[in-house]
């Protein structure tokens, strides 16, 4: 199994020092930037917007994966690519013309991802899986950091994983939400390539044996 990509939840990290807890997470060697982006209306939290994007892009060369939290993703799409986002992920559930949104996001030559909420179908995604660069399972309700991982989302990220394979088409597919050191293995056994992570990485003491861990975890035995 070829090694997951981590993208750290800056989520977790001191807002009032986030340029230098991006260059942390660099240096420990994570792969992706993942930036959560809440409206108080999708989810109940307030976070960060498209000048807190474009602050963070000059301050990294990672790639920044911008996870959109907002019932009106629409409007914002072309400010979140001015401000230098690589991945702008949507919620199904926010987005009735959902085609139309991936398409916007593509034309402006920034990769498209589509989340499921704990609760959503898989077969939301049935008809857009051959569009998508990116396919989000929210193991968690969105809108906190640090919540516990939520089981039935295994089975989810199998039934995706099958999904693709019978597409033949391959976007990135990543879990969001209480991914810890103990439960990994099973995330990435049920086939997930790209883990978001807050609380375990900058809540620990040691972020790059931390990123380490959960990169190398496929390679433990489940017992
Ligand atoms: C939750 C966010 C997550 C969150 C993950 O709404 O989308 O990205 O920051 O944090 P942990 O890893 O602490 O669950
Ligand atoms: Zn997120």
């Amino acid at each position: 199994m070829p090694s997951p990509l981590i993208a750290p939840s800056i989520l977790a990290a001191d807002f009032a020092r986030l340029a230098e807890a991006v260059q942390q997470v660099e240096a420990a060697g994570a792969d992706w930037i993942h930036i959560d982006v809440m409206d108080g209306h999708f989810v109940p939290n307030l976070t960060v917007g498209p000048p807190m994007v474009e602050a963070l892009r000059k301050v990294t060369s990672l790639p920044l994966d911008v996870h959109l939290m907002m019932t009106n993703p629409d409007e914002f799409i072309p400010e979140f690519a001015k401000a230098g986002a690589d991945i702008l992920t949507v919620h199904v559930e926010a987005c009735p013309h959902l085609h139309r949104t991936v398409q916007a996001i593509k034309e402006l030559n920034v990769k498209a991802g589509v989340s499921l909420n704990p609760a959503t179908s898989t077969t939301t995604l049935e008809y857009i899986l051959g569009d998508v660069d990116l396919v989000l399972v929210m193991s968690v309700n969105p809108g906190f950091g640090g919540q516990t991982f939520i089981d039935s989302s295994l089975e989810k990220i199998r039934q995706i994983r099958a999904m693709l394979a019978d597409a033949k088409c391959s976007p990135y597919l990543e879990v969001d939400g209480g991914i810890t050191v103990k439960n990994v293995a099973s995330v990435l056994h049920a086939g997930a390539n790209a883990l978001v992570a807050g609380s375990a990485i900058f809540g620990s003491a040691n972020m790059s044996d931390a990123i380490r861990q959960l990169r190398t975890a496929d390679q433990t035995v489940i017992v």
